[in-house]
């Protein structure tokens, strides 16, 4: 695991103040100096909300953003799963705070409700990560009314709320960032998930929205389009294109919330295919997708 640069001088900065603490700089001008540094690196610690902490992708975000010395707080219905989590990166980064909240995000009222109470109690919220997501393995009955509802609940309402939200916190701040988990399914119709296709597609066009709102606010909001990434969501795939790990998509979605990038596709190659999916014209791309059609179907007779 890396240690961030924030996290790193902190590090030195503890060291110096240790050994300043012993006998040859005792009650020295040194000792308050090397003092004032750490609390001022303590002040300076951002806090992120992610919601779908217990696994996969979020996981992996809590991990790059403690590296980055960020207060976590960290969101799923999970509970064990997120206290083990939360007790693993405290103790590898022990300059941050790190609080859980057992959060189910279809529970709309008492969800928003909870994002406003953590972020209270942290002061601060400088980063949210609206990242829950289900998608159409990971439930137990896909291509039903049940599971569409589940779905478009999950990635599309829930997360409209963790974001609605944090919004309220954020404008009452001053400043933030949001950032929304959608995908490359989003950019067009995809056969067989059309609840999860249509879930970010709406994700994305409320980003999208939301961002030409706050244009003249100091909150920024990043939309993020993964491709594939090995996580439980993905699992049973089988075999996928220009697949990423969790820890490598947590690195390029940091690199894009420092930079405030109002758009992530990730790998590259996506990026091409989403271009290229937006300029074919329909009987083209339905005869792509009436292959990928066939995988997918075959893909699930396979599994059940
Ligand atoms: N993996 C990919 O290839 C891929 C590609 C594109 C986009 N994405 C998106 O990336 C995000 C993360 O996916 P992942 O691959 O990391 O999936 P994952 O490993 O299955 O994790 C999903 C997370 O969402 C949480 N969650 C699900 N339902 C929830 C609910 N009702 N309330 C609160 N939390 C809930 C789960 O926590 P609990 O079950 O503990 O609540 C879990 O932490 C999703 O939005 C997904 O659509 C993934």
């Amino acid at each position: 695991m890396t240690i961030g640069k924030r996290q790193f001088q902190l590090q030195i900065a503890n060291c110096l103040l240790s050994i300043a603490n012993k006998k040859v700089f005792r009650n020295s001008e040194f000792l308050s100096f090397i003092f004032s540094i750490q609390k001022n690196m303590r002040k300076k610690a951002k806090t992120a909300l992610i919601t779908g902490a217990s696994s996969g992708i979020g996981m992996a975000l809590a991990a790059e953003l403690a590296a980055q010395n960020y207060n976590l707080i960290l969101m799923a219905r999970r509970e064990e799963l997120l206290a083990d989590w939360a007790q693993f990166l405290q103790t590898e980064y022990v300059n941050i705070t790190i609080k859980v909240v057992v959060s189910d995000v279809t529970q709309f009222e008492e969800h928003m409700a909870q994002v406003k109470e953590v972020a209270s109690a942290f002061d601060t919220l400088d980063l949210v990560i609206a990242n829950a997501g289900v998608g159409y393995n990971t439930i137990e009955s896909h291509n039903t009314w049940e599971g569409t509802k589940e779905i478009f609940d999950v990635n599309l309402l829930g997360a409209i709320a963790t974001i609605e939200a944090a919004k309220d916190f954020m404008l009452a701040q001053g400043y933030g960032h949001i950032v929304g988990i959608s995908s490359m399914t989003s950019v067009r119709g995809i056969p067989q998930v059309s609840a999860y296709s249509a879930s970010k597609a709406g994700l994305t066009t409320f980003l999208e929205s939301m961002r030409t709102d706050l244009i003249d606010s100091k909150i920024t909001v990043t939309d993020v389009h993964p491709g594939y990434v090995a996580t439980p969501m993905t699992q049973e795939n089988g075999k996928m294109p220009w697949l990423v790990s969790k820890e490598k998509a947590a690195q390029l979605i940091f690199k894009a919330i420092r930079r405030k990038k109002a758009r992530l596709y990730f790998p590259w190659q996506m990026l091409f295919l989403n271009y290229l999916a937006r300029i074919l014209p329909n009987p083209i791309y339905d005869l792509a997708m009436r292959l990928l059609r066939k995988k997918i179907a075959a893909f699930r007779k396979n599994r059940n």
